[in-house]
């Protein structure tokens, strides 16, 4: 799914990708190979250029897999999914907080999930699935924006890169085969250095994530919040995505 506004820089990467497969083929012609491997390097970050202006279809993977769904606040985004869903979704969802700490909003919507059938776990720490859940149990493990609600360092480094790399490693455990864990974070230099996905998937041993772009808007009952306070975080920012890490 493409946005009309990146219809342009999309047709530019394709413009880019067939001149790049044309030199490629002429170099073969020739009996050259000398750039084949860096063509080929060219053409993938292309392709990668290409997904990050692509919207997750986050609905057609939800409703083909077992997911699970971790730290969800005030349970918006869940709402949203199973209106959208139109149909019971094989998921679970859950909160940090314990059913007594949620706002009187988060208990309202835990209240219709569980009545609609769907199982609503409160307490769930994204750190310790694999304390909670079989292996081979989930396909998709989501974490909508996740914060600690810290900036502290933990032996300097920085709490929520070490929040996702515990998670990551936790949730790895819980996944089936070939299953991943979407993780959305606001697109900035400030988050996009706090997160540093491509560092963390390399300390992990794990390929790099796919970025994909995320509109809040797709989802009209989402109303984002943040970790100790009930007003959204993200109303000062335009840009978010979604990385999908393959574990
Ligand atoms: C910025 S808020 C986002 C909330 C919600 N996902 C959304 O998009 O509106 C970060 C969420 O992460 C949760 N969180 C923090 N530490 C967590 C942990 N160790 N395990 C699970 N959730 C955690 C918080 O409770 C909070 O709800």
């Amino acid at each position: 799914m493409i946005h009309n506004e990146d219809f342009p820089c999309a047709f530019k990467i394709l413009e880019l990708r067939a001149k790049v497969f044309d030199l490629n083929l002429k170099q073969i012609e020739q009996g050259y190979y000398g750039q084949t491997k860096e063509l080929g390097t060219l053409d993938h970050e292309l392709y990668m250029l290409y997904k990050s202006i692509t919207k997750y279809d986050v609905i057609s993977k939800i409703k083909k897999s077992k997911t699970l769904l971790i730290g969800e606040g005030n349970l918006s985004f869940t709402i949203s999914l199973v209106k959208k869903l139109r149909l019971l979704p094989n998921f679970i969802t859950s909160t940090y907080e314990d059913y007594s700490e949620l706002s009187e909003y988060a208990q309202f919507n835990a209240k219709l999930l569980k009545q609609a059938g769907i199982k609503v776990l409160h307490g769930l720490d994204a750190t310790e699935l694999h304390k909670h859940f079989y292996s081979n149990t989930f396909d998709t493990v989501i974490f909508q924006f996740p914060h600690s609600g810290s900036r502290e360092g933990i032996n300097g480094i920085n709490a929520n890169y070490v929040l996702v790399k515990k998670f990551i490693i936790s949730a790895s455990y819980i996944l089936k085969k070939d299953g991943v864990v979407l993780i959305t974070v606001v697109d900035s230099d400030f988050y996009n250095n706090t997160f540093r996905f491509d560092e963390l998937a390399e300390e992990l041993g794990i390929s790099q994530p796919t970025k994909y772009k995320f509109n809040p808007k797709d989802y009209p009952e989402y109303e984002h919040t943040m970790t100790h306070q009930e007003e959204s975080g993200i109303e000062d920012y335009s840009k978010f995505a979604t990385y999908e890490f393959r574990i």
